[in-house]
């Protein structure tokens, strides 16, 4: 242990090795509580010739590597597993890799270091009048480095792509210390595998990320956000239908349920949306996609998808970031309430009502937690299909409340795992969603690129089926 701080201090500087056991614990424990584990050191190169030179010696010391972000993942791939202090994995956070340049103005394209926060990338890209297509509620702490790692989507999905859609390259350092590196951001190349497109969603397990080449989007001002309530998540979809319909331009389209939001009235102390309660609510942003047109005409075009007659409208700043906050603060609202088991699941828009009705049962089933009846809720960016379902009671340490959503999930034709990634909690999970043929191919690529499995063991893929035959 002695040696590997010192070849780590030899690496970066001492100031960026932290052992102290109470530091290392903040970062590795996970953003939820749910998920917590236990590392030597943290360690915080700057370039990425000293990631390069951190993943050399913990290689040469048989040493695992946990990249982290931000850390506001939310499915313990962040975050080591528990385990004897030593040999402990060491936490490579990617915090101090901030560099960010210009913004190239004739390809619409910025490159980022993996540290830059989400937020930082969209004041970056603003003052250059472009907006980046990513933006989720962790902006402030989700960095660049780890929402390529989750292909995380977020709020703008609909409009924009997961964040696999905004990679236009990226500079990686490899299990062995080679540093892969393409930012040249060339659209027009199809010389062999698309290595950046390999690392998006790969959660830390292939390599770590250290820049990336961004594509920026035009900005396009805000037309108006509307709150309306629904009878029910099969109500919201045909709402949203009809919007689509009626209105280009949709920025967002998000869905949050009764108990939503009575929590997140209640955590943030916010006032009722509507004269009236219901079972579902819809959040919709329009934007303007002709910015010198009159934000107006949308309104008049909004007349064709049959609002329901108390819909919220906003137009000014303040009016429209009060309507987000319904949604915005809900997931801080849950954390206020208990650590959830917290399931993101895609789900065909046809099958929202059944699989909700079906949600309903699965967490009768499971029982009451201490504190009285468990606690349902259900909201995420039903745009795309992705719902967050958050029970808030069964014992933490109980997985069946969440195999049995994520099985629901996979029943009704969707994903066991949407935009948060499979990390540790869904490993075992992974066949429900994707094909026998699918996993030994992506064991395969482990096995090529991470040979002594050096990065983040036990994310993604299950453990090998000890029953299974040799070859
Ligand atoms: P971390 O949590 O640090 O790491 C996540 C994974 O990426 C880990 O497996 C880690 O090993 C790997 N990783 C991190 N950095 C690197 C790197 N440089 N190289 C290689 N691997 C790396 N997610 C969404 O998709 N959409 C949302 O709308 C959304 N909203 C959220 C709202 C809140 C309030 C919170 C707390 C979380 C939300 N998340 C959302 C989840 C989370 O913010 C995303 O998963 C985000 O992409 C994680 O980024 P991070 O920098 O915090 O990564
Ligand atoms: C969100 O959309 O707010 C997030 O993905 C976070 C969550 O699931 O709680
Ligand atoms: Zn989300």
């Amino acid at each position: 242990m002695r040696k590997l701080l010192a070849d780590l201090r030899a690496a970066t500087g001492p100031a960026h090795v932290l052992a102290e056991p109470d530091v290392v614990a903040g970062y590795a424990t996970d953003w939820t509580r749910r998920y917590a584990g236990t590392a030597s050191c943290v360690v915080s190169p700057g370039s990425t010739s000293e990631v390069a030179d951190v993943i050399r010696a913990c290689a040469a010391h048989g040493t695992p590597v946990i990249p982290q972000g931000g850390n506001t993942g939310l499915v313990g791939g962040s975050v080591p597993a528990p385990g004897p202090a030593w040999p402990a994995p060491v936490i490579l956070s990617a915090r101090r890799l901030t560099g960010l340049e210009p913004v190239d103005v004739a390809s619409g394209q910025v490159t980022a270091g993996a540290g830059t926060t989400i937020a930082q990338l969209h004041g970056h890209a603003a003052a250059a009048g472009f907006r980046y297509g990513v933006d989720l509620a962790s902006r402030d702490s989700a960095t660049v480095g780890g929402t390529i790692a989750t292909n995380a989507g977020g709020i703008h999905t609909i409009r924009y792509g997961p964040t696999r859609s905004q990679l236009a390259g990226i500079t990686a350092v490899l299990a062995d210390g080679s540093v892969i590196s393409n930012l040249s951001g060339l659209t027009a190349g199809s010389a062999g595998y698309d290595l950046a497109q390999l690392l998006t969603g790969s959660e830390g397990t292939l390599a770590v990320i250290t820049q990336a080449r961004l594509r920026l989007r035009d900005p396009e001002p805000a037309a108006a956000v509307l709150l309306a309530g629904t009878a029910g998540i099969a109500q919201a979809a045909d709402l949203l239908a009809r919007i689509r319909a009626a209105v280009p331009g949709l920025l967002a389209a998000e869905y949050v349920d009764a108990a939503g939001l009575a929590l997140v009235r209640e955590a943030a102390g916010l006032p009722a949306p509507l004269p009236t309660a219901y079972q579902g609510y819809l959040l919709a942003e329009l934007t303007r996609t002709d910015p010198a047109g009159d934000a107006d005409i949308y309104l008049q075009r909004l007349a064709l998808a049959a609002l329901p007659p108390d819909t919220a409208i906003a137009q000014d700043a303040g009016g429209m970031a009060a309507l987000w906050a319904y949604r915005e603060r809900l997931t801080e609202a849950i954390a206020t309430a208990g650590i959830p088991h917290k399931i993101d699941v895609a789900v065909p828009a046809s099958e929202l009502d059944a699989f909700c009705a079906g949600l309903r049962e699965v967490v009768r089933a499971a029982g009451p937690g201490p504190d009285g009846p468990a606690r349902l809720i259900v909201f995420g960016h039903i745009g795309v299909g992705n719902l967050h379902v958050n029970v808030i009671g069964p014992d933490l340490a109980d997985t069946e409340v969440d195999a049995a959503v994520a099985r629901l999930a996979a029943a009704h034709g969707g994903s066991a795992a949407a935009e948060h990634g499979v990390g540790r909690a869904k490993t075992g999970w992974l066949g429900w969603t994707r094909s026998a043929a699918e996993i030994a191919a992506m064991r395969s690529v482990k096995a090529a690129l991470d040979p002594a499995g050096l990065f983040n063991p036990g994310v993604l893929l299950p453990p090998p089926d000890p029953a299974a035959s040799p070859g």
